[in-house]
């Protein structure tokens, strides 16, 4: 019997009471490489990306994976060998797809405070596009690209000024955040791009936020970029590509957000209808390729009855998992081995001393110590935004293919985590 856990997501599925990813049972991974432990599902990865694809077929178009959402290595090969491109942030991340085998020239390099030395290595790799800021930061690109004897791609990031009707944190297309130029501004601040010798623009972007889970919000983010467009080539500067950065969100606890393809039929149905169809898009997805994808698994420490709560206390902690604390998300947690027996309430917590770290409020569990549970919707922005928070080592990494298992990064061990202190003599 096959129990699909998340409606639409037939790669993580119970197959008689046993949780899988893909073909491979969790009990087994977490027996033998132990918890807390990420597991992936390559084929899931690649059934999101199918969608835009499709979403894409005919146009002109490139996906470039926002790799803040998951930039283990390993991840990153998966979509370099798809084709896609990828929306990087630091030069970090640009050592990362180079070292996964990803194209330079569709990288797009994103972010409000991008350092001198940043710019030289990805212009020394020939990146695709720089995805500009402020005016400041086109000034100090210009004189950098000068200084090698060479030109900027840019583009500028317009902020349409929309509501993605979001959680606030991760709400990034409104006026008074730090991101982008505003909307009124854009013009002038264009033709001042155009006209420093270091610099050749390609391109606008947006990115209105993410987790977006309605259809609204990007066709009003489209109608204000194409008004814009009309007006910036109007005083004389050619735009070659849209990008209207990443955003999609998925379905974390009964969300309902558009298939990629649905999304695009409809805005690129506006496109056509404002006579852009025939422009080079480009999208930067992240979330919605990685996020159910991936679980984490982590074994029941201890059972802590209470007057007020029951606590279930496990191995991984808000060091693993950061979103509950950072934004009250919520991720499933589902036993990878279904016990028969009466469900308590419980808090999921881990062992980090803070009231902070908790993984799940509230849930209805029949479990012991030593049980292992899997917190889903784990692929997107859990991994790559852990820390050594109370000097925890980050997690161990899966990827399934298949009936394959591979250790895309092994746990890290507490002597990694200092080997880089001195102690004064
Ligand atoms: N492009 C830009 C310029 C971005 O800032 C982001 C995400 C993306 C693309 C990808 O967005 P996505 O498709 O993943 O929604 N840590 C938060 C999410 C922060 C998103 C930041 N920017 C979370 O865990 O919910």
């Amino acid at each position: 019997m096959t129990d699909s856990l998340l409606p639409g997501h037939p790669f993580i599925a119970y197959q008689d009471g046993e949780l899988c990813v893909e073909q491979v049972r969790l009990s087994s991974l977490a027996a033998q490489h132990g918890t807390p432990l990420f597991v992936y599902s390559k084929a899931a990865m690649l059934s999101a990306l199918a969608a835009y694809q499709r979403g894409f077929a005919g146009r002109q178009a490139q996906i470039c994976y926002a790799m803040k959402a998951n930039s283990s290595l390993a991840v990153l090969q998966v979509f370099a060998q798809a084709g896609c491109g990828f929306d990087i942030v630091s030069a970090g991340e640009l050592a990362r797809v180079l070292a996964a085998g990803g194209d330079p020239a569709k990288v797009i390099f994103s972010g409000v405070g991008k350092t001198r030395a940043e710019m030289k290595q990805a212009l020394q790799v020939g990146i695709g596009c720089f995805n500009v800021e402020s005016t400041a930061e086109l000034d100090v690109l210009s004189e950098v690209a000068c200084s090698m004897g060479r030109q900027a791609p840019v583009s500028l990031r317009v902020n349409p000024n929309v509501d993605p009707k979001t959680h606030p944190y991760i709400s990034t297309g409104l006026k008074g955040n730090k991101f982008g130029v505003a909307h009124e501004d854009a013009v002038p601040i264009y033709r001042h791009a155009a006209s420093l010798p270091g610099l050749k623009v390609v391109g606008i972007d947006c990115h209105i936020g993410s987790q977006i889970t309605e259809v609204t919000p990007y066709l009003d983010a489209m109608d204000r970029v194409l008004d814009l467009v009309i007006d910036i080539e109007a005083a004389g500067v050619p735009i070659h590509h849209i990008d209207f950065g990443g955003g999609l969100g998925i379905n974390y606890n009964g969300d309902t957000p558009p298939e990629a393809d649905a999304l695009w039929a409809q805005l690129l149905a506006k496109l056509d209808a404002r006579g852009f169809g025939e422009r080079q898009l480009m999208i930067e997805p992240g979330r919605s390729l990685v996020g159910n994808a991936g679980v984490c698994l982590s074994e029941v420490l201890y059972l802590k009855p209470g007057e007020q709560k029951n606590f279930c206390i496990i191995d991984a902690a808000m060091n693993d998992l950061p979103r509950p604390a950072m934004y009250q998300a919520f991720h499933h947690i589902a036993p990878v081995q279904i016990r028969k027996g009466a469900d308590t309430l419980y808090d999921v917590v881990g062992p980090v001393c803070e009231s902070g770290d908790w993984i799940g409020r509230d849930r209805s569990l029949s479990v012991q110590a030593g049980d292992v549970l899997a917190v889903l919707s784990a692929g997107a922005y859990c991994m790559s935004m852990a820390s050594n928070y109370n000097s925890r080592g980050r997690a161990a990494e899966i990827l399934v293919d298949g009936a394959q298992v591979h250790l895309i990064r092994e746990r890290e061990s507490v002597f990694d985590t200092f080997q880089l202190e001195h102690l004064p003599a």
